[in-house]
């Protein structure tokens, strides 16, 4: 095993903390956490630690510290930018959260709930909703991922154009540091001006900075009534127009407003078993609204059939469908939610994380896929994603026939083609996905000078060791 001098002790002073169940060391145990999702990032690791409370991580980071050992924390292992997933190095130890499982409280009245790093989103989420609330963070991989990694990534997804990110639903955090030293925040006030806010330094920090084992988050009441509607629209410019029809009728109710392509629906419908198109005839781009409310009797349904009346008639909308069940509901985000299942299973695809401002996305759509055609004749742009919050996920995926190894190795000049267009609107070239191992070489050209020199200051102060997360975030 390729294991440094320094950490030949290492693994059985991990063992003797975390006993034989807390410490994986095969091989074959080992591969399911040393991959992606997406299957991009494929690498070896020294260990997998496996810690079943917060004094266990401590233990473990203690060990490493001593041994100089790199640690990278994992959560779900949804990551879409590599950022979880150990290098070819064989030396990292992969510490996995996921033992960290309890919902230790909720407090309705409050509107709090305090939950520890391994408890996967949706498992939130379904806690949230017993206790009469709701945890307004909805994202495609919510399944298997877990809070740790959602918070460590500040996590976007469907509700931020009604809720915001991750961030802002943090009001505590517990976060062992890299010599294995404990800062317990897990306070859970409204109003806190106590010196730095450094909650959210680990927000968003995607483990490089600390290893967040449990945190308080903010609810919001359960909603009594939620309305969905899928249109099919003739352009993004449509979709758009659609967007602001909305907002100004009830801007408040507006849940999440998401834009999906015709192409990438049409991978959704051929790739995905059960998906079904709740129209007559595909479109060439699809809006999905959810309006929701926590008021009796606010009429939503009446409100989505007003709004999208006056859109059909002016051609906005070309045909919508209404969801009149929670199955039917379900099957139409389903639609939006498989899309990346149906990207990969079509073939090879690019990933682009970005944001625009929201007025400046149907532009955006059309100059980065007029772009990208120039690049590589045969791409096919797949835009989709939170267009209520001006965050595209300007997906290109191979060419019909085209090799997917050929395709993948020309990933940074995809990216950097549409990362030109963004710099246009002034975007951002990360939405929410963060910058894990995929997009360290991006950070001198975008945040370079002294927001980069800050960063790395920062980082230098909480890991002077270089011990947690290394290459991730900063080049
Ligand atoms: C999503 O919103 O479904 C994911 O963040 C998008 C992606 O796969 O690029
Ligand atoms: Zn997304």
């Amino acid at each position: 095993m390729p294991v440094a001098n320094s950490q030949i002790s290492l693994l059985p002073a991990l063992s003797a903390v975390l006993g034989p169940s807390g410490l994986l060391t095969d091989p074959a145990d080992i591969a399911p956490y040393a991959e992606d999702w997406r299957k991009l990032y494929r690498g070896r690791a020294a260990a997998v630690a496996r810690p079943a409370d917060t004094a266990q991580v401590a233990a473990v980071m203690r060990l490493a510290a001593a041994a100089g050992a790199p640690v990278i924390p994992q959560g779900g292992n949804t990551s879409m930018v590599g950022g979880a997933s150990p290098t070819e190095a064989g030396n990292e130890i992969i510490l996995s959260l996921s033992r960290l499982n309890r919902v230790r409280e909720i407090d309705p009245l409050d509107m709090t709930m305090t939950v520890e790093a391994g408890v996967s989103l949706k498992a939130a989420q379904n806690a949230a909703l017993e206790a009469g609330c709701m945890l307004p963070l909805s994202i495609s991989s919510e399944g298997s991922a877990q809070i740790g990694g959602v918070l460590a990534v500040n996590a976007g997804g469907n509700n931020t154009v009604r809720y915001g990110n991750a961030r802002d639903l943090v009001l505590g955090l517990e976060v062992v540091l890299a010599d294995g030293s404990i800062w317990n925040g897990l306070r859970r006030l409204r109003k806190d001006n106590t010196g730095y806010c450094l909650r959210q330094l680990f927000v968003g920090s995607e483990g490089t900075l600390g290893i967040i084992t449990t945190a308080i988050l903010k609810l919001v009441p359960r909603p009594r009534e939620v309305a969905v509607a899928f249109c099919a629209v003739p352009d993004a410019e449509a979709a758009l127009d659609l967007f602001g029809r909305f907002q100004a009728h009830d801007a408040a109710a507006i849940q999440a407003f998401e834009l999906m392509s015709g192409l990438g629906t049409e991978f959704v419908l051929r790739h995905i078993p059960g998906a079904v198109l709740p129209l007559a005839a595909p479109a060439p781009f699809y809006a999905l609204v959810e309006l929701a409310t926590s008021r009796p009797n606010a009429g939503l349904r009446g409100s989505l059939e007003a709004v999208l009346e006056a859109a059909l008639e002016a051609g906005t909308v070309l045909d919508a469908a209404i969801a009149e069940s929670e199955a039917q509901r379900a099957a139409i985000w389903k639609l939006r939610e498989e899309h990346s299942e149906a990207q990969k299973r079509e073939g090879a695809s690019v990933k682009n994380d970005v944001s625009v401002p929201v007025s400046k996305v149907p532009a955006f759509i059309r100059r980065a896929t007029e772009a990208c055609a120039r690049l590589m004749p045969g791409i096919r742009a797949v835009p989709f994603g939170h267009m209520g919050d001006g965050n595209i996920h300007f997906n290109l995926e191979q060419p019909v026939d085209a090799d997917p190894a050929w395709f993948l190795a020309q990933d940074h000049a995809i990216m950097d083609c549409v990362n030109e267009v963004v710099r246009e609107f002034d975007g951002s070239f990360s939405a929410e996905h963060g910058i894990g191992r995929l997009k360290p070489y991006m950070m001198p050209d975008w945040r370079g000078g002294a927001e980069l020199e800050l960063m790395r200051r920062i980082k230098a102060a909480l890991d002077p060791a270089g011990i947690l997360s290394p290459g991730r975030v900063l080049p």
